[in-house]
């Protein structure tokens, strides 16, 4: 992919933007759970909060109501199943014990909501701070009442409250020594929005008040480096996903000094001719570029008003999807690592493609920019007889 790549034309977004919207609730399980991918081999029959959260996002703005609501539920049904071991963590936390990673909360879960079975780089905070920043987002977009959710909300925030400081895998499942600036920002955007929505009790809404101006100090004194996010505590690098802290997360502020500042320097050490990488030293598939991380940084540019900036990224991620209109993790361009590539292709098969989070992003920033509309996505899914997931699978594993 380069700058010379043709980019699709209305007629073709317009197919894309449905094809995504249908794969979405089409792949849908009927427990609400989203599947990451239904085809690679390393995430099938998984799936993931933060990929979740975002793609339940995206379908929220697209107008997809129910089917946010559906996997929203299915949060709200994963935490309350482990609620006593949500109140074992915090307890212990609380005490000065604070559990090993394998005993603190998943990354990922089986459909039906069970923990798996295959090895993973599971203790990730990222996700649960994401899903309650992602239902807010969703109950104050459609108008709807979070009462079913307070449960659910509750346990999360005192399991992030008693562990954000943590140190924990990061958005890539890598570096878990280290504590991760989008990380945090995912933690401190979710616990703001469920104080702010009146999701939890005055007392738990005291408590977010007080960790949350921490976390703001935290990254305002160790989280920032020449005036920019850093990858994490103590690193002068930048990554990928800093641009959601600016948006969709709110985190940052488009227009302050640090917001401007990430922006130009994720543009300058990690965009090539258009389409972003996750960071400098990625050796994941040879460290291509990713369209749903070049979406985020797009609607970073948008929120800091520099729409004609969001809308080449946007049309440079659209131009990644395959003929049959599949978008890809990420796309063998510019490699960061060539030599790498075959290994994991050895290893798990080609990179995963579709993923439901690219697609997802396509839709949201496409939304965002006023290039997709919601109207008409919501009267395609409407008017679609949804085929069983399970068929929706198989076609795609043909
Ligand atoms: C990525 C994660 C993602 C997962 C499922 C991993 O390779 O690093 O960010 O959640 O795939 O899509």
């Amino acid at each position: 992919m380069s700058d010379t790549t043709p980019r699709p034309d209305d007629g073709a977004l317009a197919r894309l933007a449905e094809r995504s919207i249908r794969l979405i609730t089409d792949l849908q399980t009927p427990e609400g759970a989203y599947p990451a991918s239904p085809t690679f081999s390393a995430y099938v029959g998984y799936s993931w909060l933060r990929d979740g959260s975002f793609i339940a996002d995206a379908a929220s703005a697209a107008g997809a109501v129910d089917s946010a609501s559906r996997f929203y539920g299915w949060c709200a049904d994963v935490l309350e199943r482990r609620a006593d071991s949500i109140r074992w963590i915090v307890a212990e936390s609380r005490a000065g014990r604070p559990p090993a990673a394998e005993h603190m909360l998943p990354a990922r879960f089986t459909f039906g909501g069970e923990d798996g079975v295959d090895e993973w780089w599971d203790f990730q905070l990222d996700g649960y701070g994401t899903w309650l920043w992602a239902l807010v987002a969703h109950l104050e977009r459609h108008g709807l009442d979070g009462d079913a959710y307070r449960e659910a909300v509750a346990l999360t925030a005192d399991y992030l409250l008693a562990s954000w400081q943590r140190p924990c895998y990061d958005w890539w499942e890598e570096h878990a020594q280290h504590v991760h600036i989008s990380t945090l920002a995912c933690i401190a955007a979710g616990l703001e929005s469920v104080a702010r929505a009146g999701l939890v009790d005055d007392e738990t809404v005291g408590r977010i008040r007080v960790e949350a101006v921490e976390i703001h100090r935290l990254v305002a004194e160790h989280g920032t480096s020449h005036g920019h996010l850093i990858k994490w505590v103590g690193s002068t690098a930048v990554d990928g996903s800093l641009a959601a802290a600016i948006a969709p997360l709110g985190f940052t502020d488009a227009a302050s000094d640090v917001g401007r500042r990430t922006i130009a320097v994720l543009e300058a050490h990690l965009v090539v001719e258009g389409g972003a990488h996750r960071y400098l030293g990625d050796t994941f598939f040879g460290g291509g570029q990713w369209p749903l991380l070049t979406c985020f940084l797009g609607l970073a540019h948008l929120e800091a008003g520099d729409r004609e900036r969001a809308d080449e990224l946007f049309l440079w991620a659209a131009s990644t999807a395959t003929p049959e209109l599949d978008m890809p993790e990420q796309v063998p361009s510019h490699l960061i690592a060539p030599g790498m590539r075959q290994e994991w292709i050895d290893r798990w098969g080609p990179a995963a493609t579709p993923l439901l989070w690219s697609h997802a992003m396509l839709l949201r920033l496409g939304i965002a920019l006023g290039r997709i509309d919601p109207a008409t996505l919501s009267a395609a899914v409407a008017q679609h007889t949804p085929i069983p997931a399970a068929r929706a699978q198989e076609e795609a594993l043909r």
